[in-house]
């Protein structure tokens, strides 16, 4: 079967009171049109055009090619935004699935549901509907004697018997194609608003006698139109309960659902566990049997099986199995961690390789790096990766042993095995196997503690007479 998709997008969406776009607000991480876009994606469509209008060029470099452009100047009402497609798929025979990018809850599921009653009953059109107790500002389906739906009718334009209706448009439907833009030039603007209404297609549709069939969607949530902030939050939350659910379903323990935050986008893998405050953005990616938090932040990482992350912060990091992070610790852009490596307290890694075993445990930077397996940093060891001008490389061979409060003044190269002593400087490299010192050599003046007590009382004595 021929599927086809539209969106509209074209809204400003005033009453976001935003200088973004109303569906590039993002739920759960993830813009709102790209939401349902993806909707449109799991059904399969064969094309999808987006009506694009206010923000049209950063609602395309969000959706890129995944999607055809239908462009809508001036926004006189949903019909004449869905009329801007004709173009595009006026001479298409098939099936079109119509969805608003404001409406961001709405599942494959419930798509399907509708294409099933509308082929079954061999629908001109079918409109998703739900029951709502407060239905204020939604259009209204208008039923006849017979139960069969009639029409839609805005808010705006409703009677106060008309008012009463608890079944509301969802703004989701399924059209024969050619009937769909052959209704659409019928609709006029002559309504309270003066907009061109998609939902006239309905009645037009009713008149001419084709079949037009609702499915009533028992779960009323998904048809949640976001018009303010108010409702994002709304969705938000009901996309948040609904993904922490499908993590738990596939055998992840979630501590305290209510107070972990997973994007839309994050895979987790079996038997890993997270504590409460974890927040998982972007395509973050975890294994099996880790786990999680409390308190990690983690975006865009990806981390093999049974890493443990406390009290961290962790963007575009690679980590791999059994590696532990944190508490406290700070894994920015380019950080790669192989297996077993542990990270502890207050360390913080960028754009750095660091092979299986290493150990980094307390308070150390380790910026630009090449590090090799089993490698050993003493607690607040670091790379002097930046002279102000340049990034430099610190490159550290397998096995080496750096000591604590060690600075490596990078370019910089330590060699397998080789042993840095605490407390050095180390501007030059250290050859495979050497042990490289550079400090100081310590001086003690027996005695010189008291002497340096007596030194100092007579000076404060002094001052106090001159006063
Ligand atoms: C619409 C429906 C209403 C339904 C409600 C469900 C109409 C006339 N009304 O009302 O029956 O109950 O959705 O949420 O369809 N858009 C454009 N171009 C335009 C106008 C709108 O692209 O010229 C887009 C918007 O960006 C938005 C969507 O269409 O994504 C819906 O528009 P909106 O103004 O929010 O319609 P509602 O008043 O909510
Ligand atoms: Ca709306």
């Amino acid at each position: 079967m021929n599927i086809m998709g539209i969106v509209l997008a074209a809204g400003q969406g005033k009453r976001m009171k935003s200088k973004l776009y109303k569906v590039l607000h993002k739920v759960c991480g993830k813009p709102m049109v790209g939401h349902v876009v993806h909707v449109l994606e799991q059904l399969q469509t064969r094309r999808t055009v987006v009506v694009v209008g206010h923000g049209a060029e950063a609602v395309k470099s969000y959706l890129g090619d995944r999607v055809e452009y239908a462009m809508q100047e001036q926004q006189l009402g949903t019909g004449h935004a869905v009329l801007q497609a004709k173009d595009l798929l006026a001479n298409e025979d098939g099936l079109t699935v119509l969805l608003y990018g404001d409406t961001p809850l709405v599942t494959s599921e419930a798509v399907q549901e509708m294409i099933r009653v509308h082929q079954e009953k061999g629908a001109a059109a079918t409109v998703m509907t739900a029951i709502f107790d407060n239905p204020f500002g939604l259009g209204r389906i208008i039923r006849d004697e017979n139960g069969r739906v009639a029409r839609i009718v805005e808010q705006k334009d409703c009677t106060p018997e008309e008012r009463e209706i608890k079944e509301i448009n969802s703004g989701m439907y399924c059209f024969d194609n050619r009937k769909l833009f052959e209704a659409l030039s019928q609709v006029k603007n002559d309504n309270s608003q003066q907009e061109y209404y998609l939902t006239d297609v309905i009645g037009i549709l009713v008149n001419q006698n084709d079949i037009v069939e609702a499915y009533c969607t028992p779960d009323a949530i998904e048809t949640l139109g976001v018009n303010d902030r108010v409702a994002l939050a709304e969705a938000e939350q009901q996309m948040r309960a609904r993904i922490n659910r499908g993590h738990m379903v596939n055998g992840v323990t979630l501590i305290d659902p209510a107070n972990t935050y997973i994007e839309a986008d994050v895979t987790i893998g079996a038997d890993t566990i997270v504590y409460p405050g974890s927040v998982l953005k972007g395509n973050t990616v975890i294994g099996e049997d880790g786990v999680i938090g409390p308190n990690a932040d983690i975006a865009d990482s990806t981390l093999g099986c049974g890493v443990q992350v406390k009290h961290s912060v962790l963007t575009e990091a690679e980590v791999g199995d059994d590696t532990s992070i944190g508490p406290y610790a700070y894994l920015r852009p380019g950080a790669k961690l192989g297996a077993n490596v542990k990270i502890g307290d207050f360390v913080e890694i960028k754009n750095a390789t660091l092979a299986d075993d290493v150990k980094v445990s307390h308070l150390s930077y380790i910026g630009d790096a090449v590090v090799g397996r089993n490698v050993n940093f003493g607690c607040g060891a670091i790379t002097v990766n930046y002279d102000g001008f340049n990034k430099q490389l610190t490159e550290v061979e397998d096995d080496a042993f750096i000591g604590s409060n060690v600075n490596l003044i990078a370019p910089v190269k330590i060699g397998k095995g080789a042993y840095v002593v605490a407390g050095s400087t180390i501007t030059r490299d250290v050859e495979e196997g050497d042990m490289a010192i550079a400090r100081e050599r310590q001086v003690n003046k027996p005695g010189y503690a008291d002497k340096l007590r007596s030194k100092f009382a007579a000076k404060k004595q002094a001052s106090k007479a001159g006063k």
